[in-house]
């Protein structure tokens, strides 16, 4: 047999469809992607019919793409990378590491109100779960005293993780126990029985008080660990009640329990660059993990920041990705954009805008197909009616021919303590960079998607 190769590799319209392993059950989208700049990606029907259409997208890359497709700083700093950086390990400082590490966590840097300098280290990691990894890596070896080589007294008889119902962390094996989703996990016998490294997992409704407050009165001193998303993400954007997650702050470090906040998604996302604050400014935390915005768009990269107290033993977490000189010039050129640009505070703004348009032009006017708006910044969700739920596949496709790129999160489902069932949600979470106009068009398409889905023809 002759090898053509590579270059025999035709672009047509939606033939890597049996090659690419399908995560969806055969619900792949009917689309293939013909490539994107800013916020518009061009689009065809996947088998070639008709003519390729444009959409604007409210996906961004799964909440990733921050500032758009193909943005000029990017371009400049993955350049610079490229032809000047060369490579550097973990195992020796980076000029280019240090310069983002300073200029975020050091004294005065971009984040040093959330993360007071000095207290704090960070690394980094591929992706959002491997970030997640790292974190719980983090809060297992707090068990463990590395001078003596043995449990520590204090810390090492607790075995439990508390998470919440619909948690949404990333799917490799350690993670998996996190998310109460018997579906994920039903006949996967070694990551079925016990939670992360043989921990056990508690988990509590999202947002309401009083099983929290039972459950620290009842297991509060065996407790090792808290792993919070600060809006529930793939529970259908649930955003916690003023107060709530202060408290839990509070009666994780009143516990001895270390708190892990899961901000791969909310990262840049609601107006500001963490989630984790309310009116009185940050809420402090033991472990954060960012990603997906922090790549820009044009890399899947995380961060773990952790109290300098946390560690891993010596080579216990080395890993090739770590905060390598370009996925730093990136990050680092990227966030300087983001800052002088005033890209959160207008995405705050934005935000508003969105949310108002959302709520007065497709859930007003579609009660039979949305029952909920929730959301903070850029990061906007509309629960679906049960009926649409049904058909959510041609809800979503009808949308996208219409002219906006929608995902949709799985929602929470049935919960504990009475509250009420979550359907999936659509993700309205557009880049930063979207303008005002281009926000009303995302919208009147979501609106004449949803009308043609209905079939009344507006
Ligand atoms: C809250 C949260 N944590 C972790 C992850 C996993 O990130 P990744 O897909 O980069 O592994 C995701 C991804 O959707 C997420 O939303």
């Amino acid at each position: 047999m002759s090898h053509a190769g590579l270059t025999a590799a035709s672009p047509s319209h939606g033939l890597d469809g049996d090659l690419h392993l399908d995560h969806y059950g055969g619900g792949r989208l009917p689309f293939v992607s013909l490539g994107g700049r800013g916020v518009r990606l061009r689009l065809a029907e996947r088998g070639g019919a008709g003519e390729p259409f444009e959409v604007i997208d409210a996906s961004g890359g799964y909440a990733s793409a921050c500032l758009g497709a193909g943005h000029p700083a990017v371009l400049r700093a993955l350049t610079r990378a490229v032809t000047d950086l060369g490579y550097a390990t973990d195992e020796i400082e980076s000029a280019e590491r240090t310069r983002l590490l300073a200029g975020t966590l050091g004294s005065g840097g971009l984040w040093c109100d959330h993360f007071p300098p000095g207290d704090y280290h960070a690394a980094g990691r591929n992706s959002g779960s491997e970030g997640m990894e790292l974190a719980l890596r983090l809060v297992l070896e707090s068990r463990y005293d590395h001078r003596r080589l043995r449990p520590d007294p204090e810390r090492g008889g607790r075995d439990l993780v508390l998470a919440f119902q619909g948690a949404w962390h990333g799917w490799t094996g350690a993670l998996t126990p996190l998310l109460n989703r018997r579906h994920f996990r039903v006949g996967l016998p070694q990551i079925a029985a016990d939670g992360p490294y043989g921990l056990a997992v508690e988990h509590l409704p999202f947002g309401v008080l009083e099983p929290l407050l039972e459950f620290f009165a009842r297991d509060g001193e065996r407790l090792l660990a808290v792993v919070v998303e600060p809006i529930q993400g793939d529970a259908g954007l649930l955003v916690p009640p003023p107060g709530y997650l202060r408290t839990l702050a509070a009666l994780a470090a009143e516990h001895g329990a270390l708190l892990v906040a899961d901000e791969v998604l909310t990262f840049a996302k609601t107006g500001r660059f963490f989630a984790m604050a309310d009116e009185y400014g940050p809420i402090p935390t033991d472990v954060t993990v960012i990603g997906k915005s922090l790549g820009m768009g044009v890399l899947s990269t995380s961060m773990v920041i952790a109290r300098r107290s946390l560690a891993v033993r010596p080579s216990g977490a080395v890993a090739t990705s770590d905060l390598r000189p370009l996925t730093c010039a990136v990050i680092h050129d990227g966030l300087r954009l983001i800052e002088e640009e005033e890209l959160l505070e207008r995405s705050a703004e934005l935000g508003a805008q969105l949310a108002g348009l959302l709520d007065r032009e497709v859930l007003d006017r579609f009660p039979g197909t949305y029952r909920g708006l929730r959301g903070t910044g850029l990061l906007q969700g509309l629960e679906l009616a049960e009926d649409a739920a049904d058909r959510l596949r041609d809800l979503r496709s009808s949308i996208i021919r219409a002219g906006c790129y929608v995902e949709f999160m799985a929602g929470a489902g049935r919960r504990s303590h009475g509250l009420p069932y979550v359907f999936p949600t659509m993700r309205v979470a557009p880049p930063l960079v979207t303008s005002p106009a281009e926000l009303e068009e995302l919208v009147a398409a979501i609106q004449r998607g949803t009308a043609r889905f209905l079939g009344d023809g507006r």
